[in-house]
């Protein structure tokens, strides 16, 4: 190791195609990829191999990516890559902007391993115009690196956490016999996939609880045209290759409208872990414990049909009060928070040298 004490270093960043990589090097991503998921999910267990595997190589519909990194001795020590939309698809509010992901492993940090990646990668979305960059943090080390290269924060998002045997079996009952009550005409059903009309009504509800989440309110990056094009593309997707399965509670009115919903998906090959995604109630049906209910409605389903499940995983906006509320009456625990920093591109290279 002994010259890594010195700084700065003349590191050389690579780039290179990940998605076609030999099992060798994909093996060698793996082990700084995983000390760095180990990093950020504690409590969880690593993501086998072939998952990640088949998530990098999917092609996903609307968004590609171009990987870099750092070796020595053959090892990566850092990692980076970004994301952008699509050539070819439009997305007015999205085409100028890209993610960027970096990885430094630990006993390489603070020698500039990062900073020459992101110097690199900034370098490279300048050449394809990109204007804005983001970069999401769940780790101090990052949210430190981030603020060195002064981002501002534009989103603040919690991830919590239930374990199955923490639950009140007895309060979700009686929150979904309560609820009942106050709604007696409406209806509760469970669906894996919706179509036709049902299909329609989710998806503008979709686009509507996205926009009203702050999730994208400090800029303005909502594009409801991709959005809505990328989300069939991706469900589509997600039914084709039948690795990502998820459930639906709909609350349905007499007349047949939805008013309301709350989804969960899981990956087959991850059996212990559920995401519990969007719930929503339309604006003028709020206030009748519907949200609970739903809720309720399906922590019950988890319960009587996946005997598997040891924990259930939720993001929640940190802002979105009366979420939080019932996730803390339901259980869950916060385990981390990410936050997400805006870069303007000319202000960071000037900043990292570049201009
Ligand atoms: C964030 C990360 C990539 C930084 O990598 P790195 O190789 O240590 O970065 P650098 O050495 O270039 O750091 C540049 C500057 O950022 C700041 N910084 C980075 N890590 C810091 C920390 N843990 N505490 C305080 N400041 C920090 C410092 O100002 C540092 O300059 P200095 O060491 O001269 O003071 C690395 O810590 C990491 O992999 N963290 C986990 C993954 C992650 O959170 N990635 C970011 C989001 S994708």
């Amino acid at each position: 190791m002994g010259d890594i004490n010195n700084k700065p270093q003349n590191w050389e960043v690579v780039e290179y195609d990940l998605k076609n990589a030999s099992s060798e090097l994909f093996d060698k991503y793996y082990s700084i990829y995983s000390q760095i998921y180990k990093e950020e999910h504690p409590d969880e267990p690593l993501l086998p191999l072939d998952i990640l595997k088949e998530r990098i190589q999917r092609n996903d519909p609307s968004w590609c990516n171009r990987y870099f990194a750092i070796f020595r001795n053959d090892d990566y020590i850092g990692t980076g890559s970004i994301q952008f939309v699509k050539p070819g698809i439009e997305a007015d509010e999205f085409k100028f902007l890209s993610t960027f992901y970096i990885r430094t492993l630990p006993e390489y940090r603070r020698k500039g391993v990062g900073t020459t990646i992101l110097k690199k990668m900034t370098r490279e979305a300048l050449k394809i115009d990109i204007k804005t960059i983001e970069i999401y943090s769940m780790l101090d080390s990052g949210k430190a690196f981030c603020e060195h290269f002064q981002g501002k924060v534009v989103n603040n998002f919690g991830f919590n956490r239930l374990d199955i045997e923490d639950i009140d079996w007895g309060m979700v009952e009686s929150w979904k016999t309560e609820a009942e009550t106050k709604t007696p005409d409406i209806k509760i059903e469970f669906h894996e996939t919706l179509t036709g009309k049902d299909w329609e009504q989710y998806l503008e509800m979709q686009i509507a609880f996205f926009k009203e989440l702050s999730l994208f309110d400090e800029e303005p990056l909502f594009d409801e045209e991709f959005f809505r094009k990328d989300f069939v593309e991706y469900e589509k997707k997600r039914i084709e290759e039948g690795v990502r399965d998820s459930i639906t509670a709909i609350a349905r009115e007499i007349d047949g409208t939805i008013v309301g919903y709350t989804e969960i998906s899981y990956d087959k090959r991850e059996p212990y872990k559920v995401d519990q995604d969007m719930t929503g109630v339309l604006k003028e049906r709020r206030g009748k414990n519907l949200g609970k209910r739903l809720k309720a409605e399906m922590l019950l389903k988890i319960r009587d049909t996946k005997p598997d499940v040891i924990f259930i995983t939720t993001g929640n906006d940190t802002k979105n009060e009366h979420m939080l509320e019932i996730n803390r009456k339901l259980g869950f625990k916060q385990s981390s928070v990410s936050l997400g920093y805006s870069f303007k591109i000319h202000d960071l290279a000037i900043k990292l040298g570049l201009e």
